[in-house]
């Protein structure tokens, strides 16, 4: 078998990990976190969202926590933005990358953001233009790639159609989301087979979500296709309140594990990230699905 000899994990703990949980997490604790995260070798934290705080009232600090969390150079500190009231308060914020997202599925598109696919794109080439023209970068994430919640398999022409407009708009960098984290290795295999011949490799993420215990086998499949960048979350934090039976993303924790083990660099401190992870699950105050936070707490970490 062959893999990448390094990889780049981009942390979404402090965005997908707290919009998915009921308890509020204060914003000083928040701030605490992060920091911590940003001291672990993390090279990209997603630190918040500025959506409708109705929408995602965990995350209505947004602006405060950007202002106020220690910023390390060579970390890049970015959030989710939905459209051009999100990108001014995330400007104002000075995050250094918009993150903008679209789903593939029509149902899920209109759920989570409140419009269709259609009218979805001319919302997002606005925002990626004015982040542009601020001197931003932008990424895009495309949702349920493998399975929609309310629609099942979801038609891979519509990931790739949303896929080619996400980059004629000028995003660096395609995000590809298990929302619902039902993906198998086969799936992964056939969608990066059609995609890696339309896009290169550095340009796309995989964002796995680990509902049913797949996410570290189709990172490996995904590894082994040529892909380097994954999106987790610390403890397996994570989901999509719009999205129902999503649950945790893929643990960073874990993924490091894996990766290290397999002589794959990430340049993360693995003690640092479990101190990371053992602050937020006594923040949340439940047990996180990381197996290896519960295996280190289990002998007395
Ligand atoms: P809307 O209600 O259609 O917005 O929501 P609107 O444009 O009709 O405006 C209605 C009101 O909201 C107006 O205020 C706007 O100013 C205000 P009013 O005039 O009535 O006083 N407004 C805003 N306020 C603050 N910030 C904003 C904003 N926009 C409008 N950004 C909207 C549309 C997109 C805002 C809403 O649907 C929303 O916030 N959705 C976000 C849902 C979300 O965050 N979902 C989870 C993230 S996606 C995900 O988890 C998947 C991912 O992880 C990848 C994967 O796993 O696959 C990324
Ligand atoms: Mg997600």
């Amino acid at each position: 078998m062959k893999w990448p000899e390094k990889v780049t994990l981009q942390e979404v703990g402090p965005r997908d990990g707290l919009q998915n949980e009921k308890k509020m997490i204060s914003t000083e604790d928040k701030i605490q976190w992060i920091n911590q995260l940003s001291l672990s070798g993390l090279q990209y934290i997603e630190i918040s969202s500025f959506v409708h705080p109705k929408w995602i009232p965990t995350l209505a600090d947004a602006l405060e926590v950007a202002k106020r969390i220690h910023r390390i150079q060579g970390v890049t500190y970015a959030a989710l933005v939905p459209n051009q009231k999100g990108l001014a308060r995330a400007l104002e914020a000075n995050i250094d990358e918009a993150a903008i997202f679209m789903s593939a599925s029509e149902t899920h598109n209109q759920k989570n953001i409140n419009k269709s696919i259609e009218d979805t794109f001319p919302v997002l080439r606005n925002v990626v233009k004015d982040s542009l023209s601020a001197g931003k970068t932008v990424r895009g994430y495309v949702s349920t790639v493998f399975g929609c919640p309310y629609e099942g398999r979801v038609d891979i022409d519509s990931i790739i159609r949303i896929s080619d407009s996400l980059f004629n708009m000028g995003i660096r960098e395609l995000s590809l989301g298990d929302t619902i984290g039902v993906a198998t290795p086969k799936q992964v295999q056939e969608l990066l087979e059609v995609m890696l011949k339309r896009f290169p490799a550095e340009s796309l993420a995989m964002h796995f979500h680990d509902t049913y215990g797949t996410a570290l086998v189709n990172i490996l499949t995904s590894l082994q296709m040529g892909i380097t960048i994954f999106d987790s979350a610390v403890g397996g934090l994570g989901g999509c309140p719009y999205a129902p039976g999503a649950s945790g993303n893929v643990a960073t924790d874990d993924l490091v594990n894996m990766l290290e083990g397999m002589d794959v660099t990430t340049g993360i401190d693995q003690d640092r990230l479990f101190k990371a992870a053992r602050y937020i699950q006594e923040k949340i105050g439940r047990v996180l699905p990381s197996h290896l936070l519960q295996a280190k707490m289990a002998k007395g970490g």
